[in-house]
């Protein structure tokens, strides 16, 4: 049975995607340091697939650990998820972004390398093609960064380029995540903010659950459908199972291959709220702002390589996303502490 290591696996996006390698029969060892997750959501995971995976507490700066984790494990690939993403706080302390975000990366290829593992799913943003030209975007579009979280993102992608050239036996897929929502169907797990959250969605779920008063909407002034900002929703299980391709893909192909996951809609804030209240029968009161510094008016995917690569399509629509992150949030108003 084939092994994957996956770093940051704990956290929301790493923890749905353990759940579609172990259903997928990959064995699974999860090395996360817990600085923005809980390990209940690995108890979940073992829960809803009723499969066991291994569990390391520990960092992925730690060179040491890795060596003993590689010369352990026969491992088939690493996906490689453990970082830092918040951009506000990234404008705060840049030198922790880099060193985790970054450092961190080169420690774990390195530690990869010694190894001999030379095949690695890394999880990079939409936020490289910083504000595009013209939409949808595609993977060929100019890259850019307004914030050292971006900045981390694309010098990890540069950096893994050169690697590649380097030594053409490595094999390296960047996935370019969209807008992440939902959660897993059982709401077992689901996104777990620490603090109060600065993405749309989980900001949404505290709202209609009490927890916050009111949205506040980055203004309506663009030039969109409604003037509020539009962006590529995807479930969050599509998004793991896009890992899982990209698995599988490397087993045959060598070399940087990128990919957009994404839809390839786009919607607004309003409507996104309308879904949400629709879904959840709760009201999500909220005011019109100031726009936020940094963004932009619209960001949606051409996923058409990714359909033609990996064979690989979004599958669920907006009342899914909505539904889903509805049920985790109600089921577990304070998240894993509840
Ligand atoms: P998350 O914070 O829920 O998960 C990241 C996990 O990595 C956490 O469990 C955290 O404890 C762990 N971690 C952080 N630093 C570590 C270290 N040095 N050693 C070991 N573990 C460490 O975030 P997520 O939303 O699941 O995002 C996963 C990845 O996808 C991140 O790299 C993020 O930048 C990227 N991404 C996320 C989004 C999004 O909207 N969620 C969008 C684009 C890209
Ligand atoms: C943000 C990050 C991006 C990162 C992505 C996923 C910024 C500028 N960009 O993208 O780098 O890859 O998260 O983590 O932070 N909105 C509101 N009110 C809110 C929150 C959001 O109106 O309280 C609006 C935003 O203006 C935007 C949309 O909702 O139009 C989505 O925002 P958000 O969920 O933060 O994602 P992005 O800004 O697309």
């Amino acid at each position: 049975m084939s092994k994957i290591l996956v770093t940051g696996g704990a956290g929301y996006i790493g923890s749905h995607t353990c759940i579609e390698l172990l259903n997928n029969g990959y064995e699974v060892l999860v090395l996360d340091n817990l600085s923005n997750s809980s390990d209940e959501s690995l108890k979940r995971v073992q829960t809803i697939t009723h499969k066991k995976l291994e569990f390391v507490n520990g960092d992925i700066r730690d060179r040491e650990l890795l060596d003993k984790l590689f010369s352990e494990n026969t491992f088939e690939a690493v996906i490689h998820f453990a970082g830092f993403k918040a951009v506000g706080e990234s404008c705060e302390i840049p030198l922790d972004y880099y060193d985790n975000n970054v450092y961190g990366t080169i420690v774990l290829c390195q530690a990869m390398k010694a190894a001999n593992v030379k095949s690695i799913v890394f999880s990079s943003s939409a936020t490289v093609y910083g504000d595009p030209a013209s939409l949808p975007i595609m993977e060929d579009f100019p890259l850019s960064a307004t914030n050292p979280y971006g900045r981390s993102k694309l010098m990890v992608e540069e950096m893994m380029g050169d690697l590649f050239k380097s030594d053409n036996d490595w094999g390296i897929a960047l996935l370019r995540y969209f807008n992440p929502v939902g959660a897993h169907p059982s709401g077992q797990i689901g996104e777990d903010p620490n603090d109060i959250p600065n993405n749309l969605m989980p900001f949404v779920s505290q709202v209609a659950i009490g927890k916050l008063e009111k949205l506040r909407v980055f203004g309506n002034d663009y030039p969109t459908v409604d003037g509020t900002g539009v962006r590529d929703y995807i479930h969050v299980v599509d998004l793991a199972i896009g890992h899982v391709r990209a698995i599988e893909r490397l087993k045959s192909n060598k070399g940087v291959q990128i990919w957009n996951l994404g839809v390839g809609k786009g919607y607004s804030v309003l409507e996104m709220v309308a879904a949400f209240e629709k879904a959840s029968g709760k009201d999500v009161p909220y005011e019109i702002v100031d726009r936020r510094s940094g963004d932009i008016a619209a960001c949606y995917a051409n996923p058409e390589k990714a359909l033609k690569e990996l064979n690989w399509k979004a599958e669920r629509e907006l009342e899914e996303m909505v539904t889903d992150a509805w049920r985790w949030q109600s089921q577990n108003p304070n998240g894993y502490a509840s």
